[in-house]
């Protein structure tokens, strides 16, 4: 069921089965959800809405959007498992965390409109608490160690290695912000794929003590040029972001969170500003739309704190 002509081909709703619900760091959880269609077709950078209540209860009522973390396949390479990474930081994401193996999960996606294809050289993912989720796949993807997606489009079904001959970028670099070390979720996820992490922490737990645009903007100052930079975290970090970019004429894409009451174009809770090619200002939903956006094209709130 399409409830809005936007909403990318194949999004449904449907009811899925948990096969796992296990923590992976402080409040932190992966689900992997049992949904070989979904798995098929779903890309980096798209995500789902999760209806957290147990089946047959109705708070909450709502769904929450959770990024791609990755998918799961079988021995002969077939999609089976969709994975995501979720903190709990209130009501839908506590409930999430209640759910068991075999329970039932009304699952909407997949949503949004997900990266475009690798660009050529180096790239660097800047992830700010749980934002560091949709960077698993799309990391695989961009080094050519993953296909995602192709099944929906009548192409190859992915499997790994199966990227062959096709473009990838040179090196992946996760630059991983987080309050406390204790919050740091999946860093071995990201090594074993080739991704090399960067951690920083506000309190020094771990890594390098303070924000995690000081990583990158040391990087900048010494000469790095990555041939592009991605962005998912909290709004005051993404607004970082762009303003440390600016200057060095590096395409930047940030992955936005706003808050989602439907997921699919109906509502308009999740609007930003984004700046038009002829400079004009519209509001656009992140739920279609997005949540990837040009981090120069989305207009910040002058009140976003400097980090
Ligand atoms: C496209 C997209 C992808 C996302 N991917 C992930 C993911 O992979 N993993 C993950 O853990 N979370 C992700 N989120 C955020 C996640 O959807 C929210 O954390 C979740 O909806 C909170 O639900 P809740 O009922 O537990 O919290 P609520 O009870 O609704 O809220 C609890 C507190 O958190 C604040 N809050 C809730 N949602 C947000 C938000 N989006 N931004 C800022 N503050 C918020 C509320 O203001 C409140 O203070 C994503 C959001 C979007 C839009
Ligand atoms: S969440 Fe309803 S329009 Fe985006």
């Amino acid at each position: 069921m399409n409830a809005d002509p936007n909403a990318p081909a194949g999004a449904s709703q449907r009811l899925v089965a948990v096969r796992e619900n296990v923590a992976i760091a402080r409040d932190t959880y992966r689900l992997r959800l049992d949904d070989p269609i979904l798995a098929r077709a779903i890309l980096p950078g798209q995500f789902l809405m999760i209806r957290p209540a147990a089946e047959g209860a109705d708070d909450p009522l709502l769904g929450r959007p959770f990024a791609l973390y990755d998918v799961t396949t079988d021995a002969a390479g077939a999609p089976t498992a969709v994975d995501v990474v979720y903190l709990v930081v209130g009501r839908g994401t506590a409930a999430l965390a209640q759910r068991r193996p075999g329970e039932q999960l009304s699952v909407w996606g997949p949503l949004g409109n997900g990266f475009g294809p690798p660009p050529a050289g180096p790239v660097i993912f800047v992830a700010g608490g749980i934002g560091q989720t949709p960077f698993l796949a799309l990391g695989r993807w961009w080094l050519g160690k993953m296909s995602y997606g192709l099944q929906s489009k009548g192409l190859d079904p992915p499997c790994p290695g199966s990227a062959v001959g096709l473009s990838s970028s040179s090196s992946a670099t996760l630059l991983y912000g987080v309050r406390t070390a204790a919050l740091l979720a999946g860093v071995n996820d990201f090594r074993q794929v080739g991704i090399d992490v960067e951690i920083a922490t506000d309190d020094g737990s771990a890594g390098h003590r303070g924000f995690v645009t000081e990583l990158l903007a040391r990087r900048l100052k010494q000469g790095e040029r990555p041939a592009r930079i991605v962005g998912c975290g909290p709004s005051s970090m993404l607004a970082a972001l762009a303003r440390l970019v600016e200057p060095f004429d590096i395409p930047c894409e940030v992955s936005l969170e706003n808050h989602m009451a439907c997921g699919f174009g109906a509502c308009f809770s999740c609007v930003v500003p984004i700046r038009q090619p002829a400079g004009t200002i519209d509001l656009r939903r992140v739920c279609v739309e997005g949540p990837v956006f040009a981090a120069s094209a989305v207009e910040w709130p002058a009140s976003a704190s400097p980090h």
